[in-house]
Parts: C-alpha cells; structure tokens; sequence
C-alpha cells in the first residue's frame, strides 16, 4: 500500500515503433492523457517522471529499414528524433525519450531481466514450428507472415497479433499464411525458442488484475482473456535485429530476445539513464521501480492489453524484485471521419491519418488539439476524430465560452479599473457572488478528483462546465450596467471573474499548457501550483491583456 505522505508516480507511455511518425490516433491513445496526468502531478508537486522512447527492435523496423534501404539503425535513429518533435510541438513533457537500440542500459537491463527468469527456471527451450520462406531461407517471426486469423477469421492478419480480436498469433492460427517478402506461400519448419508458460501465472495475473487500478472495459477483456485460459509464449526470435540472447548454447546463437520481452523493460532501462542525467546515479531507478512508496501507471492504447496486462505482469512477478503496476490506463482506438466519408480506422495505408508534424505546419493550434482529442477521448469505448468536429468546437468551446470570458473580463477592468486587480468593500457582495465563489472552490475539488481517477474527459468537460457558469455569473451581474451606476458592485463583479479566471488558468494547465501560460501572464505568473487555485488575487497585483486566446478557425472553403 503506498504511504500517500511519501507517494511518488512514474509514469510511462507506450514505447512506439520507430518506424513512423505520430498520428493524432497516436496521440489520444495514450501521450496526451499520460502528459495530462504527469502535468497535474507536477502542479500537485507530487513528484513524478514522465518516461518513454522509442521501440526499436522487432521486425516493422526491420522491414521499413529493408524498404528505404537503410540499416534498422539508421531507420530507429531517424524516427526517433521525429517522434520526439512531434509529440514536443503538442506539448507533451516527457522526461525522458530514449530508444531502445541506443539506451546505454538497455542491453544489460533486458538480459539480466532474461538471466533472472532463466536461472529461476521460468523458460522451456522447446523445438517449435514457424513459418519460413524458402526463397529467401529465413524464418519469418511476426509481421514477415500474414494470413487469416484462426479464431475469428479475419483475413489479412500479420503473424504477431490480430488486429480484429487481439489474439495472439502463432503458426498454428495464422491459416493461408503467405510470406510478406516474397510473397510465396510459408512453409512450416521447426526451430528451437525459449517459452515462458504463462498458465502459471493465471492467479498472479487475476489478483493484480482485480488489485490495480484498471478501466472496465480494459478489466473485462482481460478477464475474457484469462477464461480461455493462458498458454506457452515463445520469448525469443530468429531474426538478426534486436537483444542477442545471453545463453551459452548453441541452439541461442542468433536468436535474439521477443521485442515484446524487451520493449517494456525499456521503461526500466530509459528510468536509469533518467536518474543517472538527474541524480548523477543509475542506481536510484529504484527508489521508483523497487518502492512500495511509488506507483508505477502505463498509459497504453487497446492493442497493447495483453502484453502489458498479461504478459508483462507475468514477467514482473517471476523477476520478483519490481513492483507491478498500480494502473494501467488503456484507451480504445480513435476512428477517423471526413465530412461527407464513412467513419473509418486511422491508417497509414489507407492514406486517412492525421499526422501531427502535418496538422502543426498547416498553423493547427496545439492547444485545441489536445482539447479536442481529451473531449472525445476513446476512455470508454471507441470514438471519432471529425476535422470539422474539432474546428466547431475550437470556435464554440474554446473561443466563445473560454476565449471570450477571459478576454472580454481582462479588457473590461482594464477599461473600467485600470491596469490591476481591484480594490473592492466586501459589503457589496450578494448571494450571487457568494454562490458563485462556492462553485468555484467545487470545481477545483471536482477536477482533483477526476484527474486523480484518469477521468481526463470527465475533468475537462467539468472545467467547461465551470466556464460556462462563468459566462452565467457576469451576464446575471451586467458589469457594463452596473458601471454605469454603482462602481463598486462592478469592482466586486470584476474582482470575483478575475479570481475564477486565476482558477481556470492553473485548472486547464494539465490540459492547455499553452493556454493556461498566457493566463497565468495576464496576471504576471508563470508557474502556478494547484494549490494556489483558490488563493484570492490581492487588490494591486498588475494585470495585462493576454492576446486573444483562440483565433477563430474559418471552415475550408471549396476554391
Ligand atoms: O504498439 C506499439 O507501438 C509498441 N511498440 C508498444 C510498446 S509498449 C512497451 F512495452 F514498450
Ligand atoms: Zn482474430
């Protein structure tokens, strides 16, 4: 049980392929709810590291790298350092983004990793068959096949996992398979792999399950997944790209560790090479991977359940000196949807995705980005990215209700008071101010305990609530009436807005970074903390006019 005086959280991201850019299905998966969170964390100054990097090895780096004819190495590189400036642009804040074939503890973090569970006899060498390619005479793991899935008979499935009802693959449920560098029909041949049976594990993985902190929906699946029963999985691979196994047998010469065995000990490794640039020390990784002090949350999109609820728990528990998660947050996939097209999934191929280095060059704003992707956020159930969607709810939302709430309260006391928080009698405050003022200290407890839970939607639509009851609040007071006639209601009007746009700025921090700065510069701030949200402004304090915060977006015209 963590001791909530001494808490801390690391917090991790799904390591992404380097083999492509991020799409904004990317970023709604889980970047943008891991940054919010580990945003709000700092605000509470709760300490926190925000951990993630790329996911070099496996065979999609390879068989990008076969076709740009580059090195794997190259291509990781590459990809990499875009992916770090794209989520960088939409304000994500990690601490730390690494890769995995570049990582200076990855290598020896996955192998003693592997030795661990090795020499505490958790792996079977068995003879096992896999698909190979005669024509090029080489196995073919994972995503060199693709065929139909045996279990519910989706055709076109890669040989690593279905992408229709997320089973795992192997040869013997891949049905029509077909070598996807050759395309001839791959044959079966028998090779020698090291299998972890994770049908011992079923117990441990039920009670973390019905332990952590886990979605419904997320809880349901695996649920379903452990009804079926666990099996034997393969750790290790023949392909010449990735963690050399660290056995001396012949039978491992040339096999290298699953990059699903080593891809998530990278958050392991990427937290060494964080604490060794911070603390001077690798060493102190466990301070937040080895302490009942420290929880440990993954924010992981659908597809990657069942290797981070499943397989990685089974993992943990047999290295036996890491904590299990205390969360894993899972959002479901975001659908796509062009004005006047059917509403289809995000893909490369398909040629429909959104890719963030793109949306930002167009002159898209980051901040309505990330608004717009937390208000459909996919927590519960799949949801649609609309471009128009997202252009009608920027000008409503953002410019109407927020924007001009801020805008047009700063420029009025500039106006009317002068260029600082007014001085105000307190005998003039009526029942509706009062009510005012208590819905704004609910708000700000609303929202801690939404962001608390990962009910990221839920917190920002509360916050929109709150905006909209701000708009409510001045249109019922008038100050530009009331200024006519009696100067000190109007003060105490302008003094109570300006107090809730204070809140509001440290509110929508965690979720419009930008946004909340250029409030926070209104009132000569730039690093608010959450409890400073309900401190009443001190009649003085300077204020300026922010420029306006969301420009309007025109809808595309046809010409
Ligand atoms: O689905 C993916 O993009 C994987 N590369 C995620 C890996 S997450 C973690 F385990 F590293
Ligand atoms: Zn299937």
């Amino acid at each position: 049980m963590t001791d909530k005086t001494n808490r801390k959280v690391l917090v991790t991201a799904a390591l992404p392929y380097s083999n492509g850019r991020p799409h904004v299905g990317h970023l709604a998966g889980c970047y943008l709810p891991a940054d919010t969170y580990v945003r709000y964390l700092r605000l509470k100054e709760i300490p926190v590291r925000f951990i993630c990097g790329s996911d070099d090895h496996g065979v999609a780096i390879k068989m990008t790298a076969e076709k740009e004819g580059k090195t794997p190495a190259e291509v990781a590189n590459f990809y990499k350092q875009k992916q770090f400036e794209d989520f960088s642009a939409c304000g994500i804040s990690f601490d730390v983004y690494s890769a995995t074939s570049d990582s200076p503890y990855h290598i020896e973090e996955s192998q003693k990793f592997f030795l661990s569970l090795y020499d505490k006899g958790y792996f079977e060498k068995q003879v096992s068959k896999q698909y190979y390619d005669a024509t090029r005479a080489m196995f073919l793991p994972d995503r060199y096949v693709r065929g139909t899935c045996a279990y519910c008979n989706t055709p076109d499935q890669n040989g690593d996992q279905c992408e229709n009802c997320g089973k795992i693959l192997d040869a013997e449920h891949l049905l029509d398979a077909v070598s996807t560098l050759s395309d001839s029909p791959a044959e079966i041949r028998e090779t020698v792999h090291w299998f972890i049976d994770l049908s011992k594990f079923e117990t441990v993985v039920t009670d973390w399950l019905e332990s952590a902190t886990i979605r419904d929906a997320t809880k349901n699946y695996v649920r379903g997944l452990l009804s079926t029963g666990l099996v034997k999985r393969s750790m290790t691979r023949d392909i010449d790209w990735g963690i050399p196994l660290p056995l001396d047998d012949p039978d491992a010469q040339h096999k290298v560790l699953y990059v699903w065995f080593d891809a998530p000990i990278g958050y392991i490794s990427f937290t060494r090479e964080l604490c060794k640039q911070l603390d001077g020390n690798p060493d102190t990784y466990a301070d937040w991977w080895k302490s009942d002090d420290c929880e440990v949350v993954h924010f992981i999109g659908e597809d990657n359940t069942i290797f981070h609820c499943v397989i990685w728990i089974a993992m943990l528990h047999a290295e036996g000196t890491i904590s299990l998660p205390h969360s894993v947050v899972v959002n479901q996939f975001l659908n796509i949807q062009f004005p006047g097209k059917d509403e289809e999934k995000i893909s490369k191929s398909r040629g429909n995705a959104i890719w963030l280095n793109e949306y930002i060059a167009e002159g898209g704003n980051a901040d309505s980005l990330r608004y717009y992707l937390t208000a459909i956020a996919p927590e519960k159930a799949r949801t649609t990215y609309n471009p128009e969607d997202l252009r009608q709810r920027h000008n409503s939302d953002l410019g109407n209700t927020l924007g001009n709430f801020v805008n047009r309260i700063i420029s009025f006391t500039l106006k009317y008071c002068g260029p600082a928080v007014p001085e105000i009698d307190a005998g003039y405050s009526t029942e509706v101010d009062r009510l005012f003022q208590e819905a704004t200290r609910r708000v700000v407890s609303d929202v801690d305990s939404l962001l608390e839970n990962y009910s990221f939607k839920a917190g920002l639509d509360r916050i929109m609530e709150f905006a909209r009851e701000c708009n409510r609040y001045v249109d019922t007071k008038e100050p530009w009436q009331t200024r006519k006639t009696d100067m000190e209601t109007t003060r105490v009007t302008l003094r109570i807005a300006l107090d809730a746009i204070y809140t509001l700025g440290i509110l929508l921090s965690p979720y419009l970074p930008e946004t909340s700065q250029k409030i926070q510069a209104a009132f000569g701030q730039n690093h608010l903390l959450w409890k400073d949200a309900l401190t009443p402004l001190t009649a003085g304090t300077s204020i300026t006019k922010p420029d306006i915060l969301f420009q309007r977006i025109e809808a595309a015209t046809d010409d």
